[in-house]
């Protein structure tokens, strides 16, 4: 399920004396079935962007296309529920997308509303429940007694119980411990793995140089590149002129560069052992 964005301006107030364009000029292709980031200094538009891919928000002008369905100013609500099956968004605040009386309900929501019988509905909460880590004595429990933690654990699996083409992550690591979010993204790996395309919102670079193919960088609402994550952070004063910084990673590998030691700028820290371990290795054996 590819996405096409084809000259979308988007103004949040149009047409009022509080107009604000949030989004100039979007032509961008987001491909399928793999991990895409989307990455930007605050406001440049980020969320924006994700809330145009289910018709939540219309574009101003322009339009989306989304597999058959095209996304334009004037498009209605009504006969978008297919699109909203696809386009499976967990936003920023869990607390804004929660809302039931309890958190199996919460999960349950989603699926029902797409059409699956009571005890399906149930059946899949349930399963996805347990996947993101929520213990089966909190099911009965308000959402709203969680931490924040399991909020966002509850929010992610309200989304997966539906089984979304192309799950979009906003911030999804907030609030998590490091082994919560290591957790949390292997189960998006895996379910990229299924054939799932995702978009993955964050600030967190460490976060997307280890998870994502693609990386969209936004900068005061427009679109300042989008490469594939190998090219994107090779240029230290790029990234500090969109306010981006660099994976640590990349930064402790330039640091050795400098040194004279023929390290490659690494993805992950993984990456970065090996190359130390190669490159170590051979002086040593000189
Ligand atoms: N509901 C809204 N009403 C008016 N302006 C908004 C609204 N939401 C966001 N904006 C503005 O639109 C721009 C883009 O915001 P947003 O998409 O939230 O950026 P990001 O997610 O990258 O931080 C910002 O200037 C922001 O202040
Ligand atoms: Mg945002």
């Amino acid at each position: 399920m590819s996405i096409n964005f084809k000259n979308v301006n988007y103004t949040y107030n149009s047409n009022t004396p509080i107009a604000h364009t949030a989004l100039t000029d979007i032509n961008l292709t987001i491909k399928d079935n793999i991990v895409t980031a989307l990455v930007g200094h605050t406001g440049s538009g980020k969320s924006t962007l994700l809330q145009l891919l289910d018709g939540l928000l219309k574009p101003t002008s322009g339009e989306i296309n989304v597999n058959d369905f095209i996304l334009k100013s004037k498009t209605k609500n009504k006969g978008l529920k297919p699109l909203r099956k696809e386009i499976g968004i967990v936003f920023q605040y869990p607390e804004t997308q929660l809302f039931a009386e309890t958190v199996l309900e919460d999960v349950m929501f989603g699926p029902k509303n797409f059409g699956y019988s009571d005890k399906e509905a149930e059946a899949t909460a349930r399963k996805w429940l347990k996947r993101v880590g929520i213990d089966e004595d909190l099911f009965q429990h308000s959402p709203f007694d969680l931490s924040g933690g399991q909020m966002r654990r509850v929010a992610i699996a309200g989304v997966l119980a539906y089984e979304p083409n192309i799950l979009c992550l906003d911030e999804p690591a907030a609030g998590l411990d490091p082994s919560g979010k290591a957790e949390i993204f292997s189960i998006f790996k895996e379910y990229q793995r299924e054939d799932h395309g995702i978009i993955l919102v964050s600030h967190d670079m460490n976060d997307v140089a280890n998870f994502a193919d693609e990386v969209v960088v936004m900068d005061h609402g427009k679109v300042a590149s989008h490469d594939k994550v190998q090219n994107i952070f090779l240029d230290p004063e790029w990234l500090i002129r969109h306010h981006l910084n660099e994976p640590e990673s990349i930064s402790f590998a330039l640091k050795l560069r400098n040194r004279g030691l023929d390290i490659s700028p690494a993805l992950n820290v993984k990456d970065l052992a090996e190359e130390i371990i190669n490159e170590v290795g051979e002086n040593l054996n000189e």
